[in-house]
């Protein structure tokens, strides 16, 4: 029941699980929750830059720790849900940012369509979905008990728009979508309204994989950086703070009546039609 002290947005003491926390944007999700006074368990897979990122975040919250986790594992990702509930408790939050590109799924500027390699077209779908679904169905294990839960997936704009060259990380990412809307539906079917499972699109920010297709080396954007300029109707990239109000909202029981959902936060790119 609401009262006037109810505090729709308090994330005091939640549990917070986020996969890629060591790259750009994940890295600036946890210092945000952190600062809401979150719990914040960070997964990646390198050890050094982990160590580094927890250090930093260590001068924000004593509560943030990292776990040494490919997220394609389904074994270790099981090892770190364990090792979190350990210390802390079942998460509540589960932040999927993990993800990302791989070159060899991208047509390259001299190739051909028919150059394309299958290898890394099936690595970089496997990445992007499967990254997804098996921290999904881990921890959601654990909020099924509890009967409370938020999932929160990273999608991207190529999955309503096609983004030339890019085809295996649009593959992966619109099967992530689907499966978004999917387990939304089959939890809160079979388990009740406590677990939701959200997304959130990213239009353009500049990330440590996008960067040299995004801007020159003198700090002047690529023709496809200017192309994708021209295409957000906010003339700007995001900046990697822009979706923390989304991610508390999706967080917090302000979004208590939302699932199955994808926010976009773009600056307006999927809305305009280039004209
Ligand atoms: N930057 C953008 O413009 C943009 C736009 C739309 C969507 N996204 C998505 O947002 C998410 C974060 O992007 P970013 O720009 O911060 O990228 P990033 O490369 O800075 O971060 C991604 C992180 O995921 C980690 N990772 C990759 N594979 C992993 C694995 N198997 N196990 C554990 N960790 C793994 C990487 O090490 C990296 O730290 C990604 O899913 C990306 O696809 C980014």
């Amino acid at each position: 029941m609401l009262t006037k002290e109810t505090n729709l947005f308090d994330l005091g003491g939640k549990v917070a699980v986020i996969s890629g926390g060591t790259g750009v944007l994940g890295f600036e999700v946890a210092r945000y929750l952190l600062r809401q006074g979150a719990k914040v368990a960070l997964l990646a897979r390198n050890p050094d830059k982990l160590r580094q990122k927890v250090g930093i975040l260590s001068t924000e919250s004593e509560q943030c720790i990292g776990i040494v986790t490919d997220i394609t594992d389904r074994i270790a990702v099981a090892a770190a849900a364990a090792q979190i509930i350990q210390e802390w408790d079942v998460p509540d939050i589960l932040i999927n940012a993990a993800g990302g590109n791989i070159p060899g799924a991208v047509i390259q500027p001299h190739q051909s369509l028919f150059d394309l390699s299958l290898t890394d077209f099936e690595s970089v779908v496997h990445l992007n979905l499967q990254g997804t679904v098996i921290p999904s169905l881990v921890f959601a294990e654990g909020m099924q008990q509890k009967k409370r839960g938020s999932i929160i997936n990273f999608s991207s704009m190529s999955v309503t728009r096609a983004i030339t060259r890019v085809a295996g990380y649009s593959a992966g990412k619109a099967g992530m979508e689907n499966f978004t809307r999917w387990m939304a539906c089959e939890l809160a079917l079979r388990y009740g309204d406590g677990i939701r499972v959200n997304a959130i699109a990213p239009g353009f920010f500049i990330g440590e994989q996008n960067r040299r297709l995004l801007v020159n080396p003198d700090g002047q954007l690529t023709d496809r950086g200017q192309l994708i300029i021209q295409h957000t109707p906010m003339s700007r990239f995001g900046r990697p703070e822009e979706l923390n109000g989304a991610i508390h909202f999706l967080s917090s029981d302000a979004s208590s009546f939302v699932t199955g959902t994808v926010i976009p936060i773009d600056g307006g790119f999927g809305a305009f039609s280039g004209v």
